[in-house]
């Protein structure tokens, strides 16, 4: 039984460390973490965190248009007021943002529900 136990808890220790989302990080990586940081952390009252961050979280699958419109003008983190600018980046796919979406969305203590590259279609067919 103890030994039993111990294998479970080996299990449950290792399938924490599994990388979800790899392809979503690589494209994190080369698109984003420029500004907003490896580890999602942003940059001072430059750019915002997307660790923990409120608005990203509250947002979801909709942050699609602010990657494929830009984002620019007062918003409120976590209580931080930001008002800066952030580029539209328009070269990528439907299937590339739902990946950015689901890695950094379930990354750096952020938990959410899968996102599909058709629900980001739609929504991208239809930003303000
Ligand atoms: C050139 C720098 C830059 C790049 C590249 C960039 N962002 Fe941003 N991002 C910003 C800035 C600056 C803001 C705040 C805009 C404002 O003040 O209105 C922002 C805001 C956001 C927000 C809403 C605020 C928050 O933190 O919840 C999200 C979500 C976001 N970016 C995600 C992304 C993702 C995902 C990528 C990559 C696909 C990306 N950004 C690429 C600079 C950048």
């Amino acid at each position: 039984m103890r030994v039993f136990l111990f294998f479970v808890l080996i299990l449950c220790f290792s399938c924490n460390s599994i990388e979800t989302y790899p392809e979503g990080k690589n494209l994190y990586i080369k698109h984003c973490s420029g500004c907003h940081g490896q580890n999602g952390e942003g940059l001072q009252a430059l750019i915002p965190p997307l660790a923990k961050a409120d608005m990203f979280l509250a947002a979801g699958p909709y942050a699609a248009c602010w990657i494929t419109k830009g984002l620019e003008g007062k918003i409120l983190v976590n209580g931080i007021e930001f008002e800066n600018a952030m580029p539209a980046i328009k070269d990528l796919s439907a299937i590339e943002i739902a990946n950015i979406l689901n890695y950094t969305l379930n990354s750096w203590g952020n938990k959410h529900r899968f996102i599909g590259p058709d629900e980001i279609t739609s929504i991208t067919k239809n930003c303000p």
